[in-house]
């Protein structure tokens, strides 16, 4: 395997930007963890299904037969690619990870005292769903963003009675951490409690095993995003035991959840069916299955290999920019996925991000990432200032959003990604940019004056034209 086979299968790898200079560039895009771009075999994989493209489940044709088949594929491929033992357990498809994490949370029959242990590092999606229905206690984290996991034990041995669930993301979407998942579970486990492992940063970027149903370190239920693993058409992954889904009604009920349905009675089918309700999303499921084949062909070993290498290399190159303040451990990085939180001192993150762009046709992302509470954790905002804040944001002024400026690496990007970006850093630290940057108080965002793309005339949706690389294309092309 080598690098330029991996980004030989990128979509818009090579697509140019438009700059302020007037001056086209390279897109660097540096905001995987947001979504990936596509894999092209997925692309042609999709393409060349689509002729047979139907609806699947109960549909006698051939082409739903076939449908059908792939998609039922596809649930197993996504079983097999975390070695969930598939006989034990279900491969539910759902929208993202978001969706996974809100089913799993309207399915566990939580009531109000109950207890689910989360983290301080969570995603919004791993802490707000679980918010809705039970009473959450958030796991400290230490001042470089570490969990505590003495405080993860003490309050387990202080709640175990009432704790349904422990909560924890396989890796940060902020810092990049890594978390001791195994661990973790087993420590649950020795109190009865069962894990649940959101793995949409660390599943595409590590190998990971929910390892086997009697193991004490096994991970009962987790989810993932096929929009991060360069499947961006829409599907997630929900994995957990039958038992526990065969058990309740689902959270969304209508067609293909049933096995038959009097005026009075309703008798559920089986998961998945029973999970999946309505018409699912096949070609999403397809992709997902395609995508991961493609991620085990370059190998995920591979992959892991290649992403800490460049790490590595770009921490190497940012501490030696004088001005930039880096977020969480800069120097164990060994157990950390590629995302690399920082800030310009006495820049407003979303500046920096907006001249990366506009200047150097570079794509990250800046804010809290939506995980307020570690970001301001991270940035050590006290309790004052995060109301201050809250009172000027109802008041309608973003102005002085809290946030940082956060890159991400996929499995594509490589050494030139990183040497652009820095020496863009380089140049904007010493104040060697073009624009005049006007705030947005209402958005909290900069646009630059003088540079007004028209992006609905750049991508126009004309009928008979297609394209993604900013050309046109007659539909029959
Ligand atoms: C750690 C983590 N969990 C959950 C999510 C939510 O994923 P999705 O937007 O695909 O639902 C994200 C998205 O960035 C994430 O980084």
């Amino acid at each position: 395997m080598n690098l330029n086979h991996i980004r030989d299968q990128i979509i818009g790898v090579d697509i140019e930007v438009p700059c302020l200079d007037g001056q086209k560039r390279k897109y660097v895009y540096l905001d995987n963890a947001a979504s990936t771009p596509a894999f092209k075999s997925v692309l042609n994989c999709i393409r060349d299904f689509l002729p047979y493209y139907s609806g699947v489940h109960r549909g006698t044709g051939f082409k739903s037969l076939l449908s059908t088949e792939l998609f039922d594929s596809a649930h197993e491929i996504a079983g097999k690619f975390v070695n969930a033992n598939l006989k034990n357990n279900t491969v539910i498809f759902v929208k993202n990870t978001t969706e996974a994490v809100n089913k799993l949370a309207a399915r566990l029959g939580l009531e109000r005292d109950d207890i689910v242990i989360t983290t301080m590092m969570e995603h919004h999606s791993n802490d707000l769903p679980w918010r809705k229905f039970a009473k959450v206690i958030h796991v400290k984290t230490d001042s470089m963003g570490y969990l505590d996991l003495n405080h993860l034990e003490d309050l387990i041995k202080k709640h175990y009675r009432d704790i349904k669930l422990v909560a924890i993301s396989g890796a940060s979407n902020i810092t990049g951490y890594i978390n001791p998942i195994y661990q973790i579970a087993k420590l649950a486990h020795g109190y009865g409690i069962k894990i649940f492992v959101d793995a949409a940063q660390l599943i595409p970027h590590r190998r990971f095993d929910v390892l086997p149903d009697e193991s004490d370190e096994h991970i009962d239920f987790v989810a993932f995003s096929a929009h991060k693993m360069y499947a961006p058409f829409g599907t997630g992954v929900l994995i957990g035991p039958n038992q526990f889904f065969e058990k309740g009604d689902p959270d969304i009920v209508g067609g293909g959840v049933v096995e038959i349905v009097t005026l009075d009675e309703v008798y559920w089918t089986h998961p998945p069916f029973k999970e999946e309700a309505g018409s699912p999303n096949v070609i999403g499921g397809v992709a997902l299955a395609r995508a991961i084949l493609q991620l085990q062909e370059f190998s995920m070993d591979y992959i892991a290999d290649h992403e800490k290498k460049l790490l590595e290399y770009t921490y190497n190159k940012l501490k030696k920019i004088p001005d930039i303040e880096l977020y969480g451990d800069t120097n164990n990085l060994a157990n950390k996925v590629g995302v690399i939180p920082f800030n310009i001192k006495n820049m407003h993150h979303a500046l920096t991000a907006s001249i990366l762009s506009f200047e150097g046709g570079i794509g990250v992302r800046n804010g809290c990432f939506c995980a307020h509470p570690y970001v301001k954790h991270l940035l050590k905002l006290s309790q004052d200032e995060e109301f201050q804040l809250i009172s000027q944001i109802q008041n309608g002024d973003k102005s002085n959003l809290p946030g940082m400026v956060r890159a991400s690496f996929g499995c594509y990007n490589n050494e030139d990604d990183v040497d652009r970006f820095v020496q863009m850093l380089e140049r904007i630290v010493k104040n060697d940019y073009q624009g005049k940057y006007i705030l947005n108080q209402h958005t909290g965002t900069y646009t630059v004056q003088g540079f007004d793309i028209n992006l609905k005339e750049y991508f126009p949706f004309h009928p008979g034209k297609t394209s993604y690389d900013g050309k046109h294309y007659p539909e029959s092309a």
